[in-house]
């Protein structure tokens, strides 16, 4: 039905006869002469009909935007003055012979050339307009060219594309499971999956030796910007690869992504940060680096001061006395110091203590309460200059981590010191065990390997272990995170026990794969990222949801054909499922 793309008519074809289909994006009635602005995945065309050439001009009278037409015309150069430089086909225009409305639009619910504020309810429930517009278009664009540079990237260095099951049996990730009902097997339920993470190390142990997949997967989390609950993984794993082996592998590869799609060199090799320093110094496993504050330790100094708010967390070996240096906050008013405040207090910070460095001194809440030769040190310490501000945190490790590791990153942005370009860096020697609500938790899965010598040390003290773990992070984001696995029955089952998960409980779970590890199994590890995630940070989103075809809301629902749906009572009754009369919708 066409010639050549919209976008792609130029002047290699002046003066000769195209055929092109498309959208009507702009149509402009201009004393006589009609302007069609012809769209189709390519990009724009600029149509010109004259009213001599009747029939073409009643028709192009007549369409509307988002029509759909075929125009057969004839290329020529636009006159002096009306070239438009910013479209690849702007010092053309296609002089219209021939119109065919091949459909019809409706006023569209927004419009498509240019729109600022539509509801996301409405652009995903009407997506496929949504989709139309070429900042769309172009995101959806640029995730199947990084796709496509992966699987090459893969596919080159001998990775086996391998289709893992859906309807399968739990594995835990940490979130809660889509449960599938089965006909056949009534009160009996699969779960699609959460990762593959089970089914890729069987692949290891039949022998595949390396594997990657684009896959979905599943999960049922309280969901953010950067979270859905359908989402797709390029995961990996490989065999009788270490750490030092397969992560320049997979670093080798998102070097090259960022270099062939976005030209930009990211540094080789990518730096490494433990867990430990991570949380030290910017109070997150996820350090955006970006942003030149850091976490400053000063439980050393507060020991011996009567301010109990600092010496009390600073004698308590789970306690911390933390601060954050901001160049040339001392301009922040007290009601912006109030609203951090505020906010720290999300994360269960109890206060957000500072200190001023104006021109006429020192000012502070706090000032009162501490010695001279104290001041003067935390001064010392901070480096802090006239203009500056420090603020505190002294509380639970954790919370001081959390409330000033998130401080840092909303100070670095509402006082523009965020850097620009791009840092990745991995995150390395992540604890083994995290205690959560009085019990241990896998702080990655329970699949990964503990850094240990002997199994017995998985007895002794389980909470001070290191996990074999790693985590890519991108510009504050985690993009990719994996391990070296257990490949031995007895450690597995010992890590079992330490999560408290019982023989029994085991067996029933993960019989499947506590038996393969009987039979041979290959030193193994791998990894998975977040290609929403990436894709949503190469393409400057900010969100997931802007780079995935059909998202869910925040609620998990989609407006577009209004899944999840109540069902024919009569496929329930083949489920054996019977529904609750009072079922609260709300809860969670
Ligand atoms: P993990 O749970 O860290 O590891 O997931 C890997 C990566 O997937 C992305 N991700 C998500 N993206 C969007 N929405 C979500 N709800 C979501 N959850 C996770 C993140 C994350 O880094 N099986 C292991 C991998 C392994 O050990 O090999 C796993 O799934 O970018
Ligand atoms: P208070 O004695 O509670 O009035 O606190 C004095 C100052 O210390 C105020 O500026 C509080 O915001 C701050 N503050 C209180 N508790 C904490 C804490 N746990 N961490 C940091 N600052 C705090």
């Amino acid at each position: 039905m066409r010639s050549q793309y919209c976008g792609q008519v130029t002047k290699t074809v002046l003066d000769q006869n195209v055929m092109i289909v498309g959208w009507v994006h702009r149509r402009r009635d201009h004393g006589g002469v009609i302007f069609l602005d012809m769209r189709d995945r390519e990009g724009l065309v600029q149509v010109v009909v004259a009213p001599s050439n009747q029939t073409a001009f009643r028709m192009a009278e007549s369409v509307r935007h988002e029509y759909v037409l075929q125009v057969k015309g004839r290329v020529r150069h636009r006159p002096a003055g009306t070239v438009n430089t910013e479209l690849a086909t702007g010092d053309i225009e296609i002089e219209a012979l021939e119109i065919t409305v091949l459909n019809r639009s409706e006023p569209t619910p927004f419009p498509i050339d240019d729109y600022h504020d539509v509801s996301e309810e409405t652009r995903l429930r009407y997506r496929y307009l949504d989709l139309r517009r070429p900042e769309m278009l172009q995101r959806m664009r640029f995730r199947a060219e990084m796709i496509r540079y992966l699987r090459n990237y893969l596919d080159k260095h001998g990775f086996l594309d391998i289709e893992t099951p859906c309807l399968t049996k739990a594995t835990p990730e940490g979130a809660r499971d889509y449960l599938v009902p089965s006909r056949t097997k009534p009160g009996h339920f699969f779960a699609l999956p959460q990762s593959p993470q089970q089914f890729k190390q069987l692949l290891m142990m039949a022998g595949m030796d390396r594997y990657y997949q684009v896959v979905r997967c599943f999960r049922d989390e309280d969901l953010r910007a950067d979270r859905q609950p359908e989402f797709t993984q390029l995961d990996i794993e490989t065999s009788f690869l270490n750490e030092d082996e397969l992560l320049p592998l997979i670093e080798a590869m998102i070097r090259g992504l960022f270099a062939d799609l976005m030209k930009v060199e990211l540094p080789n090799p990518l730096p490494r940060l433990s867990y430990a320093e991570a949380m030290a110094r910017f109070g997150s496993d996820k350090p955006d680096l970006r942003i030149p504050l850091e976490l400053i330790d000063m439980s050393d100094i507060m020991r011996h001061v009567e301010f109990n708010v600092f010496s009390g967390p600073a004698n308590d070996p789970q306690g911390r006395v933390a601060a954050l240096h901001v160049p040339g906050g001392a301009a922040l008013s007290r009601k912006e110091i109030d609203a951090y405040t505020q906010y720290v207090s999300i994360f269960g910070a109890k206060g957000l203590a500072y200190i001023k460095y104006n021109a006429d001194g020192l000012q502070s809440p706090i000032l009162k309460f501490l010695p001279e030769s104290v001041v003067k040190s935390m001064i010392e310490r901070t480096k802090a200059k006239e203009g500056d501000i420090i603020f505190f945190g002294s509380d639970k490790t954790q919370i001081v981590n959390e409330s000033l590791g998130a401080l840092r990153v909303k100070v670095g942005h509402e006082l523009g010191l965020v850097q620009t370009g791009w840092q990745a860096l991995w995150v390395v020697d992540f604890p083994m065990f995290e205690q959560r609500e009085g019990r241990l938790t896998a702080c990655h899965h329970p699949f990964t390997a503990p850094k240990i010598n002997d199994v017995s040390e998985l007895n002794q003290d389980p909470i001070n272990l290191m996990a074999r773990a790693y985590d890519m992070v991108l510009n504050g984001t985690e993009i990719g995170g994996g391990s070296i696995r257990i490949s031995s029955p007895d450690i597995q089952m010992a890590v079992f026990r330490a999560l408290n998960i019982s023989e029994e409980e085991a067996r029933q779970k993960f019989g499947h794969l506590l038996d393969a590890l009987k039979f041979g199994c290959p030193p193994h590890g791998g990894l998975a990222f977040g290609l929403d995630r990436l894709a949503m940070l190469m393409t400057g989103a900010t969100s997931i949801r802007d780079v995935i075809a059909f998202p869910k809301t925040q609620s998990a629902s989609c407006p577009l054909t209004d899944a999840p749906s109540t069902v024919d009572p009569a496929q329930l009754v083949e489920l054996g499922i019977r529904i609750r009369a009072n079922i609260n919708p709300e809860k969670k």
